[in-house]
């Protein structure tokens, strides 16, 4: 992507539905039979044609017209996944729960680190062993088995991980019994997913104090839900607002969603006005310096660390963003320093000089929110900007130049 940097953003656009919130929602599908699953307001994204590229791998058909994707999926599904399509996508592991309640069985490849950190799955593991599968790691690949039916229990997670409340969420819509996780994740793509699962049949309590408990069924039937609004991808544009000096509405978003950014982006001196589903940005000088540290929901996101520091790079002082996380995320750094951002890196630690201005420079994208920052800050920057890998980004933001023009930005395609 080639970006003239400089102009101030102008303009109203709407979020996205949200990526994250899309991917486990699709795997449901999973658990159903002879039934269909219908979802609303589904992202166009790289990620989501992985997806429907993986449950078709496992026999499931989907018709997608626009925002819209309907699961048909028949009585019997494949219990093995092909590397080919998890190799592409982390995500892919949310096969493994809905896949072993429902088949007995899953064999799945496991995902692999990225670029961010290892990231491993032995806490999704660790919940499946305490429900009764047989887990055995061959060679890279998980082979999990049950004898009859999971067994629904009392859980606890380690570390409230996204992808693992949601595996074991899954797995538990068959178990035997009631499940009850505790310590679970809390982001608001976990609400989504327990709604979705309501509305094939499964009934599932969120507990306030993080918990959630799960009644184990006989049968599944068709439904239909809406994907939550993309809290990331709206968040990414309210920080190119601001950057840019401009003023931008971005509609269609649950502002309590982005709650922890607001709030920083409050302390640092940001103008902006809440309705009940929109934001608008108004313009100011210069941000001031603030302190971060990414936490689970409803901490400071992680999917947001990148694009703050962006905009902290051009901060009225010295901002501290600690990474709390991942293990390595902050390989965006070095790529805005290379447009004049001052940013230093200690272990977990971003220390960032604000600048009065950025450069333009050719940069590399090295992962999906990299990508986002180096973007509004090319957007900010004087002079042209040049962003390799996009293939990145296309993960997550929909349309993302589309959107950027109808903002006014001088953005193309190479
Ligand atoms: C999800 C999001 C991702 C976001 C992250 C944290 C999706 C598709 N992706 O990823 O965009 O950045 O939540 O908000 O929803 N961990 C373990 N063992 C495990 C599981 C996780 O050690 O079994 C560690 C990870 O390595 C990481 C941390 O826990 O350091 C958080 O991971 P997790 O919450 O599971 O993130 P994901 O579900 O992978």
């Amino acid at each position: 992507m080639k970006i003239q940097g400089g102009i101030p953003l102008k303009g109203t656009i709407k979020a996205q539905g949200a990526k994250n919130a899309a991917l486990p929602v699709m795997a449901v599908c999973l658990l159903l039979k002879n039934a269909t699953l219908t979802l609303n307001n589904v992202p166009d994204l790289y990620d989501i044609s992985t997806m429907i590229e993986l449950v078709e791998a496992l026999g499931v058909k989907t018709e997608r017209t626009k925002d819209v994707i309907k699961f048909n999926v028949p009585d019997e599904i494949n219990f093995e996944a092909p590397e080919s399509i998890v190799r592409k996508m982390r995500a892919s592991s949310l096969a493994l729960g809905p896949v072993l309640a429902r088949c007995k069985k899953v064999i799945l490849p496991l995902p692999g680190g990225c670029s961010i950190g290892s990231r491993p799955i032995d806490l999704h593991l660790k919940g499946l062993k305490q429900m009764g599968a047989e887990i055995e790691i061959k060679n890279g690949v998980v082979y999990a088995t049950t004898k009859g039916k999971l067994r629904g229990r009392r859980l606890y997670l380690d570390f409230p991980s996204v992808g693992a409340t949601e595996n074991l969420m899954m797995a538990a819509a068959f178990a035997q019994g009631e499940t009850i996780i505790e310590n679970i994740a809390r982001e608001p793509e976990i609400d989504n997913l327990a709604d979705t699962l309501r509305c094939i049949g499964v009934p599932v309590e969120l507990e306030g104090t993080g918990g959630v408990r799960i009644r184990g069924i006989e049968y599944s039937h068709s439904g239909t839900e809406r994907v939550i609004p993309d809290r990331i991808e709206a968040a990414t544009y309210i920080l190119a607002g601001i950057m840019t000096r401009g003023q931008i509405t971005i509609n269609d978003i649950i502002p309590a969603h982005i709650d922890a950014m607001l709030a920083k982006l409050e302390e640092a001196g940001a103008r902006f006005k809440i309705k009940k589903n929109s934001i608008t940005v108004y313009p100011v000088k210069r941000l001031k310096p603030v302190s971060i540290k990414t936490l689970p929901f409803p901490g400071f996101p992680t999917d947001m660390q990148p694009q703050m520091a962006a905009a902290l790079s051009l901060a009225n002082g010295t901002s501290m963003v600690e990474e709390s996380v991942f293990q390595s995320r902050f390989l965006y750094a070095q790529e805005l320093n290379r447009m004049g951002a001052d940013i230093k890196i200690s272990r977990d630690v971003a220390v960032i000089n604000g600048v009065e201005k950025l450069q333009g420079a050719s940069v590399r994208a090295t992962d999906l929110r990299a990508g986002a920052a180096l973007i509004i800050a090319g957007l900010a920057a004087k002079g042209e900007t040049i962003i390799e890998d996009m293939v990145h980004v296309w993960r997550g933001y929909e349309a993302i130049d589309e959107k950027l023009k109808s903002l006014g930005a001088k953005v193309e395609l190479a």
